[in-house]
């Protein structure tokens, strides 16, 4: 479900005009829906509600601090990977008590302020990265709470950069290998063993990888649970989400609104079907359940809006040129992903042309669409490149010295700036 619809010819977050935001605010911009992360997560929560869970959302996906501060309201907890997504989660008013810490590659000074902030857990992804946190909270008299991230080896489906689960990956330690390296973390004084924890990777459009790769450590789980005082198991996140609707698909109809109700509440993967399959095994291992969402609560939450700049017909092809760039959202060009593109305008005749979307930077790889269908497009119209609320303004860069663009949040009828557009001087800022 999202909350992005027409309404008297133009598209409307919630109760709020996009055109209005995009005039006070200048493009490109990406605007997040409060209303739909909320439902996204109240969703989520209460699919689980008769399981002892806590919800820590991946802070990667969208670490605004206003969504931070959305979602911390909700009593949620939070996945963080750095000391910076810390540090942001606690300007949000989040619960650092209530946040794990996860990565390959933590640094001293990353594990000194976990370890000061008292996070609920590191999630731990190698023997050496456990050996050093050891040394470190000795260093400050203190024990540094765990979980194991194990490597189930599951095929999630999934683009090779998003999948995380397989042996070949950088993360996690090989499920053969774990029980021996919990041996370890039992024999370290400064190592409190805390739980487990597993992450098959990102946009996962099928329920069953995911118990698969339950199935595949319960045993593993079972028998640690017998020698120490496990208190969760962490299922990590990878629940995707609708990134191609069917009304974009070239059905001539596509913009009217009972089609994109209906497109838009259907996930690939609802979490109806998400909670059946993962509920039954969980409840056998019978442990508090982490569950680290980031896309499936705010990828459909957000836009980007873009304006056109420019129409460009060459013998091949016509390219329409729009403010944004890859730096801006840098998905197609780095996972060739699909996000659909609408005109904020709603169309009234139904001319489609085959047209490439182009940014301004000077990189063939700069494009939201290659040789898509789109409805007709002329200079000064303002566009919305869909679902982009999840890696979206987290991945932007300044490349080609490009300012950030601005964020924006709607509530209801109500919006307002969650983050300042970068200046030329902000560019330069820290330079000597
Ligand atoms: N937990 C861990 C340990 C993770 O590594 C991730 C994502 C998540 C949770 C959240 O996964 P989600 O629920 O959002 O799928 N930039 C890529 C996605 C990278 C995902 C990295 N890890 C993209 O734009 O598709």
């Amino acid at each position: 479900m999202h909350s992005f619809r027409y309404q008297d010819g133009k598209l409307y977050c919630e109760g709020v005009d996009l055109e209005r935001v995009a005039e006070n605010y200048g493009t490109p911009l990406y605007v997040y829906s409060a209303g739909t992360v909320l439902d996204h997560y109240h969703r989520l929560d209460s699919a689980l509600s008769d399981l002892d869970h806590l919800i820590c959302y991946a802070v990667k996906a969208n670490s605004n601090r206003a969504i931070l501060k959305l979602l911390s309201e909700q009593g949620s907890g939070f996945d963080i990977v750095s000391g910076g997504e810390l540090f942001r989660v606690l300007a949000a008013g989040g619960d650092p008590q209530l946040c794990t810490f996860a990565g390959v590659g933590k640094s001293q000074e990353e594990i000194e302020y976990a370890l000061d902030q008292r996070v609920l857990s590191f999630n731990v992804e190698s023997e050496a990265e456990l050996a050093y946190i050891d040394r470190i909270a000795r260093g400050k008299k203190t024990r540094a709470p765990i979980a194991l991230r194990v490597n189930p080896d599951v095929d999630a489906g999934t683009h090779k950069y998003v999948s995380t689960g397989r042996s070949e990956n950088k993360f996690g330690i090989a499920l053969d290998r774990v029980a021996s390296v919990y041996e370890q973390a039992a024999r370290m004084p400064n190592i409190l063993i805390r739980g487990v924890q597993m992450h098959i990777g990102s946009q996962i459009t099928d329920a069953a990888p995911f118990a698969e790769a339950i199935e595949k450590v319960t045993p593993l789980i079972l028998e640690l649970k017998e020698r120490y005082a496990l208190e969760f198991f962490s299922v990590g996140g990878g629940i995707g989400i609708v990134y191609e609707s069917s009304f974009a698909s070239g059905r001539g109809d596509w913009w009217s609104e009972k089609d994109r109700v209906e497109a838009t509440t259907t996930l690939p993967l609802t979490i109806h079907d998400y909670a059946a399959a993962i509920l039954p095994p969980l409840r056998a291992i019978g442990l508090r359940v982490l569950l680290e969402p980031g896309r499936l609560l705010v990828g459909n939450a957000g836009v980007l809006l873009t304006r056109v700049r420019y129409l460009k017909q060459t013998e091949h092809k016509k390219f329409v040129i729009v403010d944004a760039g890859m730096n801006d959202l840098i998905r197609p060009a780095l996972y060739q992903s699909y996000h659909e593109i609408v005109p904020v305008r709603e169309p009234r005749g139904s001319s489609r042309e085959l047209v490439d979307v182009v940014g301004p930077v000077c990189e063939s790889g700069d494009f939201f669409a290659q040789d898509r269908e789109l409805l007709a497009m002329k200079q000064g119209d303002l566009a919305a490149i869909m679902s982009a609320g999840a890696y979206g303004f987290v991945m932007a860069s300044n490349y080609n010295s490009r300012p950030l663009p601005a964020e924006a949040l709607v509530r209801g009828d109500r919006f307002s700036l969650i983050r300042q557009r970068q200046t030329m001087e902000d560019l330069v800022r820290g330079e000597c």
